[in-house]
């Protein structure tokens, strides 16, 4: 019996879009070669770095933090194994809460390895090596993505002693020295991970700021706090070699603006440099579909590839590589398949790094609409004049709101502080209405809140904050 949709990978993407489509109606199977569900976001990626960060933070908060709130004598001690396991069925309850939801909307799971044999035939091949083929109106790719390694740089991550995420996530002790290469979202969320429980940090980044791409005030500031959390920096910095030494790993690297090589050991290496989209064995060229020049499958504004019925969308496709992102697309791409007019607001996707402090942003930084030539007006308000983080130490860092100078309309948030990951909601959804910084300073805030910098950040555009 043919299928109405065949969506090929089961990650926040895939499962969403076919989820939403058997809502829609249509008859949908998901194709998934990992056993379980979920793809990289619910294994091996958000889900379970999320449960070693709070439970590494919770650990770092009691062997150093309690003090200062009149709450002496904790001497924690840590139970790696025990961590691990509450990671291990943090993953396990999410992904079965995906079976669960497949069964509960007539979703039929196929696991095996999907390939793409043309317009409206799909093949999987079953881990025994067993072919079947499957017919349906409608095919979305939604593989994802994979680890991107070090570019122009030979490295074999051995998910032991030079790791991805993957093994960073799974190490069975805390090294004394952890190099992370690169100093983007992965690296410094997990860098956090390891620091907390007792790893010394270095991080070599290329760039001349952490999180390149993020507001640069909020960068900065960043920094400033991580390394007084203990990790330290090495900005500016191509890693040109990373080699197994010893029991450990040897990290070469060299100023970007010239000049003499250094090396560095550390008994584990992150290796944290991107992520690539994962189109390895789809079948996709015999298939006719067409990729970009960095190897994404292209898709139009409808998510439609260049073959009529095969759509794409998440890692695979343009744009941030983030779950939510996936998520959104997974719905509009359902909704375009039923016949309703689906659609993702990419203005409007926030972006969260889920450290202590987080940050957080959605919306254009100060250097995009500097570039852009946009007239605009910032707002800024800090943590430190906020009575609610100040009831519990958390006064590192502030909200940054910016708006057009003529019109007001909000045009970009940044977050640096604690539940930042929370706050940014109220901007994003101000900003899918298409408020005003007046909308936001004059909507009533409940006291005491984080949440009420963010309206004070916004009085600060439009007017004057009170409590400043
Ligand atoms: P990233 O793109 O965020 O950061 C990679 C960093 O490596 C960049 O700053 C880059 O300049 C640096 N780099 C590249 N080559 C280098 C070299 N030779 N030497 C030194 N530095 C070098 O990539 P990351 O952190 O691996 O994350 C991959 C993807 O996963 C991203 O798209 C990210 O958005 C997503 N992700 C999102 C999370 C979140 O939203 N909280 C959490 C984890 C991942």
């Amino acid at each position: 019996m043919a299928y109405d949709l065949i969506v090929i990978g089961s990650g926040p993407g895939g499962y969403v879009c076919a989820i939403k489509a058997a809502q829609l109606g249509l008859k949908v199977a998901v194709v998934e070669k990992r056993q379980t569900y979920g793809g990289t976001c619910l294994n091996i990626g958000c889900i379970p770095s999320k449960a070693l960060l709070h439970a590494s933070e919770m650990y770092s908060h009691a062997a150093h933090g309690m003090e200062a709130l009149g709450i002496d004598g904790l001497k924690p001690t840590l139970n790696l194994a025990n961590m691990m396991a509450h990671k291990d069925a943090t993953v396990k309850s999410n992904v079965d809460g995906v079976s669960f939801l497949f069964k509960k909307n007539k979703i039929d799971g196929i696991q095996g390895t999907g390939k793409v044999l043309g317009k409206g035939k799909v093949s999987v091949t079953n881990a025994a090596g067993e072919e079947q083929v499957l017919e349906t109106r409608n095919i979305v790719i939604a593989t994802g993505s994979d680890v991107a390694g070090i570019p122009g740089v030979p490295v074999e991550i051995d998910e032991t002693v030079i790791v991805s995420s993957t093994g960073g996530i799974a190490l069975e002790k805390v090294p004394e020295h952890l190099i992370v290469v690169g100093g983007g979202v992965i690296g410094l969320e997990l860098g956090s991970v390891w620091g907390r429980l007792g790893a010394k940090v270095t991080v070599v980044e290329y760039l001349d700021t952490i999180l390149g791409g993020m507001d640069g005030e909020v960068s900065k500031q960043f920094q400033r706090m991580l390394v007084k959390q203990g990790m330290e920096f090495k900005l500016g910095a191509k890693v040109t070699g990373v080699e197994k030494a010893g029991s450990g790993a040897r990290v070469t690297f060299e100023p970007v603006k010239g000049g003499d090589a250094t090396a560095i050991d550390a008994d584990v290496v992150l290796i944290a440099t991107g992520r690539k989209p994962y189109t390895e064995g789809l079948g996709l060229a015999e298939a006719g579909v067409a990729l970009d020049s960095r190897g994404r499958v292209e898709i139009d504004n409808h998510f439609r590839t260049n073959v009529e019925g095969i759509y794409a969308l998440g890692d695979v496709v343009r744009g941030p590589m983030l779950a939510h992102k996936a998520e959104d697309e997974g719905v509009a791409v359902a909704e375009i398949i039923a016949g309703q007019a689906g659609h993702v607001n990419y203005d409007v996707i926030p972006g969260v790094v889920y450290t202590q402090p987080e940050v957080a942003s959605v919306g254009k930084t100060e250097e995009e609409l500097k570039a852009a030539g946009v007239a605009y007006k910032a707002g800024k308000f800090p943590f430190t004049a906020n009575g609610r983080a100040r009831a519990m130490l958390a006064t590192d860092g502030f909200v940054k709101v910016l708006a057009d100078k003529e019109t007001d309309r909000v045009l970009g948030v940044h977050i640096v502080g604690f539940g930042a990951g929370e706050m940014i909601h109220e901007a994003a959804v101000l900003m899918e209405f298409g408020g005003s910084s007046e909308d936001l300073g004059r909507t009533c805030h409940a006291h005491p809140t984080m949440s009420e910098a963010v309206k004070e950040a916004a009085l600060a555009t439009f007017f004057k904050p009170i409590h400043m």
